[in-house]
């Protein structure tokens, strides 16, 4: 045994929470030497609870209507994230842009996915957005959030070929699929103390 505390994940929903799942199964499989602390919703009935609540994990319902702020929205979110002492904030289809409250907080250590080869398509609807343009392959990407929309430094990438009779569905799947190894793998990197930031360059070591 090395001793070292897992690393204490907190992850912000949406949704369906695919990518949550994702990471719960390679947590419990001992693939990744983490602790999920809280699993924070900003919607009450997102199916992501659910599944946090099977696998024993708090969750707290974290509402951004009763916030007339986004500033003061973020304030309340990391402090939710210090009282859970969260080491690394997983955006897991959550589908708010954070701001500098919540960026400063926790620098270089909230990782985002995004279903799309960043820099292209950014924003909602990425998978349409790569239809439309007829790309002949996208993919999905894992980046350290800024104060941007989806401009962070680029940690992992990966590709997905788009098929000439995709829908919007069909090719969000195929994404869905690569998102889920994608995001693991570098989630893994950084509770293994191998990634490091210099300026837009994220570096891996062996
Ligand atoms: C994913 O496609 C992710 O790329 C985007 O939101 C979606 C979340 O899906 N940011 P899920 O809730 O993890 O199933």
């Amino acid at each position: 045994m090395s001793g070292k505390l897992p690393c204490r994940l907190g992850v912000l929903v949406s949704g369906s929470g695919t990518n949550l799942q994702a990471i719960i199964d390679r947590i419990e499989s001992g693939e990744i030497c983490a602790e999920i602390a809280c699993v924070i919703s900003n919607k009450a009935d997102a199916y992501a609870l659910t599944r946090a609540t099977r696998h024993g994990i708090p969750i707290v319902i974290h509402e951004n209507h009763k916030f007339s702020e986004r500033q003061s929205y973020d304030a309340a979110t990391v402090e939710i994230l210090r009282s859970h002492n969260v080491d690394l904030v997983i955006l897991a289809g959550f589908m708010r842009i954070l701001t500098d409250v919540m960026v400063n907080a926790f620098p270089n250590a909230i990782m985002n996915i995004h279903p799309a080869l960043l820099p292209s398509f950014q924003g909602l609807h990425a998978q349409q957005q790569a239809l439309d343009y007829g790309v002949r392959y996208s993919g999905c990407t894992v980046h350290f959030v800024d104060c941007g929309t989806d401009t962070g430094p680029i940690i992992l990438q990966s590709v997905v070929p788009v098929e000439q009779n995709d829908t919007e569905a069909t090719l969000s799947a195929r994404i869905q699929k690569a998102e889920h190894q994608t995001f693991a793998t570098a989630i893994k990197l950084f509770v293994d103390s191998k990634i490091k930031v210099d300026g837009r360059k994220v570096l891996i070591s062996a």
